[in-house]
């Protein structure tokens, strides 16, 4: 039998209707004065940013607020943070917003805690290159509200940070960047216009199907993986359709708490991997566009090559998603790949790389910049690829 070992989370989660306005008090068992990160406008407009605040101040909490992050934030918006946490003395790092917000804000909290004078760059704690500082229980605690469906964030060990100058965008595990505390709000998550459902929902199926597929999976991760496709695939639709409906949203963020655990007990594979480098030269380009993008190719190509299990778990997907498998072949195990572009179509995101306005002159750098940053996710994937192979499938993707 397989050994394995994990770090569970160690989060308080509180989910539900109106949960907003408890965290003031929960907040206050971490810290006094907080760095609140935000992103673009849509919190503030539909009135949760001022919600926050009050709960927030209402316990006698001081705020310094950080706003504006940008989707795949950047080793200097990360610094900036931690400068500005540092220059004022906070002691907790409150996160209002999707998975770039939630990542910032993780990350800040590793770069604050672990900073005197000067800011250590978020860089130095990121993997690459090899000289890798320890994160540690220095670590600000992290609190996530999370605005969407679709990184599980708020629930995992895991942020990702862009450095632009080496064009190689990473992630970073740690068990110090559990958030203490994970608010899933409805009623934020209801506010979602329905194109950022979409794709946001399907970073969830991603990552439920890639961990699922993964060398790293175990039955732990399928009884995640599973419920959380059988989620997505009957709900996302829905979801994108009547933002309003608290069923299927509430059916989406258990989707992404699912997600967020199976992330902790396996790994996410070749479409991550891949979409991790695009988005590194397209800092734009939105995520869960690029996994649309590559995700059916990728798993023609796992299919194709696979082995038993590989086809076995194929077909399980499509059972997930409503189809009807007679025995595992690999001609069954194509039914998952089916369902999953009828998905993208009701979504409206069947898109390729050359829509997102990748350019072909990039695609080696691409492959370059995957092996340099995402190794690990290239080796979890079931069927082992080499570089031609895989600016194959840049390739593929542009089609
Ligand atoms: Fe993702």
């Amino acid at each position: 039998m397989k050994h394995y070992q994990y770090s569970l989370p160690r989060t308080n989660l509180i989910f539900g209707e109106d949960t907003l306005k408890n965290l003031g008090i929960e907040v206050k068992k971490l810290g006094k004065r907080a760095l609140l990160v935000t992103g673009t406008k849509s919190m503030e407009r539909f009135g949760f940013l001022e919600k926050t605040v009050d709960s927030l101040k209402k316990e006698g909490l001081e705020i310094v607020h950080y706003s504006g992050v940008a989707p795949n934030p950047t080793v200097e918006i990360v610094n900036y943070g931690a400068e500005k946490a540092l220059a004022n003395g906070c002691d907790v790092v409150v996160a209002l917003g999707g998975g770039s917000v939630m990542d910032t804000a993780k990350n800040i909290a590793i770069v604050a805690g672990h900073s005197e004078k000067e800011v250590v760059s978020i860089w130095e704690f990121s993997g690459p290159g090899g000289k890798t500082r320890e994160i540690t229980a220095k670590t600000l605690p992290i609190v996530a509200i999370t605005s969407t469906s679709g990184t599980g964030s708020h629930v995992n060990r895991f942020a990702v940070v862009t450095n632009e100058k080496t064009r190689e965008k990473t992630g970073i595990m740690s068990p110090f960047i559990y958030p203490r505390l994970s608010l899933t709000d409805l009623d934020i998550l209801c506010s979602m216009p329905p194109s950022l459902t979409a794709r946001t929902g399907f970073d969830v199926l991603s990552h439920v199907m890639e961990c699922f597929v993964s060398k790293e999976s175990n039955s732990l991760t399928g009884l995640h993986c599973l419920k959380a496709m059988q989620l997505v695939f009957n709900y996302l639709p829905q979801a994108y359709n009547e933002g309003n409906n608290i069923k299927t949203r509430e059916a989406m963020a258990l989707a992404d708490i699912l997600a967020g655990w199976a992330l902790t007990t396996s790994r996410v594979i070749l479409p991550h991997a891949l979409s991790h480098a695009v988005s590194a030269f397209y800092p734009k380009a939105e995520h869960g566009l690029v996994l649309a993008a590559l995700t059916p190719q990728i798993m023609r190509f796992n299919i194709d090559r696979g082995d038993e299990e590989v086809i076995e778990k194929h077909c399980e997907i499509a059972k997930m998603a409503g189809g009807r498998i007679i025995s595992s072949t690999k001609k069954e195990a194509f039914k998952s790949v089916d369902a999953v572009e009828r998905l993208l179509k009701k979504l409206k995101l069947n898109v390729t790389l050359q829509n997102l306005g990748v350019d072909e002159k990039d695609l080696e750098g691409m492959v370059e910049s995957s092996f340099a940053a995402m190794k690990g996710p290239i080796e979890a994937n079931p069927v082992s690829a080499t570089r031609k192979e895989i600016l194959h499938l840049f390739k593929r993707g542009m089609e």
